[in-house]
């Protein structure tokens, strides 16, 4: 098969872990019979520098020709960048808000799961990290508070900040019925998690939520406060296969969700539109602290690749492969810095992306 896909490498370790993605990529198209045609686009601090702008017009048509987007991480170090001088809307993250929305991708999947060798890396009591736990987070990616208007202004003399918060119902609907979809193909099990007893548009969410599990009268489903949920996730993660949400209950949660794997640098996310067509980045940032030093975790970014072979392109045991690849290297006491214990064996990023692609 010949897929073309729009890599953007972007800031910080984002460009070190993308390679190693694409050094897997390549070989997988070797063992399988594939060409990975890749056509490099910048979006973020790179194109700021580049361009004046966080994300071009261009930029974004040649996105929409490609497959698919492989994406590293944008941004920098918001006290220090300069790129946090600019207005805003001109700032790095406006670029990934703008593809996120031109490119209509609602839901992101971001799972979040602790692998048995990394169990001492993960933050909880033993007796919840010896249970395990494997969920998906179905964030909405296109609505609510981040796409709704905003503005600063002065009311009768004091300065005031609004930002709006909507919901319809279509758009609520068509994430519901992704994350029921999902859950049949996994233990069948939806939490669908809201601040109903306070905000309206979460009473619509969850009014919406029950007309969508009607349809999957398989799939066990529940109402979660959000709050709740924070601390369910931390007291008994165990519990949770679908966890479905808002965009921005779902980018709190999901950080903390990839905190008690281990680290942040372990989680991978598809965001997904209507199509086949999806954009699939490393769940964590462009950490401009380690950038430059091969010492990035590259697993998250090699995971998510994985997810583009299996969403996108259809690819099961391409993406199989490369999830056993990163398993295997795992049992074979391989780790980065910030994954690195006792009695294991810290490798560069680099070294990382050699030993998973020698796996595949
Ligand atoms: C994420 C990030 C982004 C978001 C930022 C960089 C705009 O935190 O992908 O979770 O909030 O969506
Ligand atoms: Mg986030």
């Amino acid at each position: 098969m010949i897929c073309n896909i729009a890599v953007i490498k972007g800031d910080g370790i984002g460009p070190e872990v993308v390679s190693e993605a694409m050094k897997v990529l390549d070989a997988v198209a070797a063992k399988y019979g594939h060409t990975f045609n890749y056509e490099q686009l910048l979006m973020g601090g790179c194109s700021i520098d580049a361009h004046g702008v966080p994300l071009t017009d261009e930029a974004v048509a040649r996105a929409k020709a490609a497959d698919a987007v492989l994406l590293g991480s944008i941004g920098g170090n918001t006290s220090t960048s300069p790129w946090y001088k600019l207005p805003p809307n001109l700032r790095p993250e406006a670029g990934l808000l703008k593809i996120r929305k031109e490119l209509g991708l609602f839901a992101n999947l971001r799972p979040a799961l602790l692998y048995k060798e990394l169990k001492g890396a993960c933050p909880l009591k033993e007796e919840i990290a010896d249970k395990g736990f494997d969920m998906m987070i179905m964030r909405e990616l296109t609505g609510g508070l981040y796409f709704g208007d905003r503005e600063t202004k002065e009311i009768d003399g004091v300065m005031t900040a609004i930002d709006t918060l909507t919901y319809n119902e279509n758009e609520i609907r068509r994430i519901a019925i992704k994350g029921f979809d999902i859950a049949m193909k996994r233990r069948k099990k939806v939490t669908s998690v809201d601040k109903a007893n306070v905000l309206d548009s979460s009473r619509l969410w969850r009014k919406v939520v029950e007309e969508v599990a009607k349809d999957y009268p398989e799939v066990t489903y529940e109402h979660m406060l959000v709050d709740n949920c924070a601390m369910q996730l931390v007291k008994d993660p165990a519990q949770f296969d679908v966890v479905l949400t808002e965009n921005m209950f779902g980018d709190i949660l999901s950080d903390e969700a990839s905190m008690i794997t281990g680290s942040i640098g372990m989680l991978a996310s598809a965001s997904l539109n209507e199509t086949k067509f999806g954009m699939y980045e490393p769940s964590g940032g462009s950490a401009p602290d380690i950038a430059g030093q091969n010492k990035a975790n590259p697993i998250a970014t090699i995971l998510s690749a994985a997810m583009m072979l299996r969403y996108t392109f259809d690819m099961d045991k391409e993406a199989d492969a490369i999830e056993a690849a990163v398993q295997q290297v795992l049992v074979e006491n391989y780790r980065t810095c910030d994954i690195v214990s006792e009695g294991t064996q810290l490798v560069s990023c680099s070294e990382m992306g050699d030993l998973i692609a020698e796996r595949v």
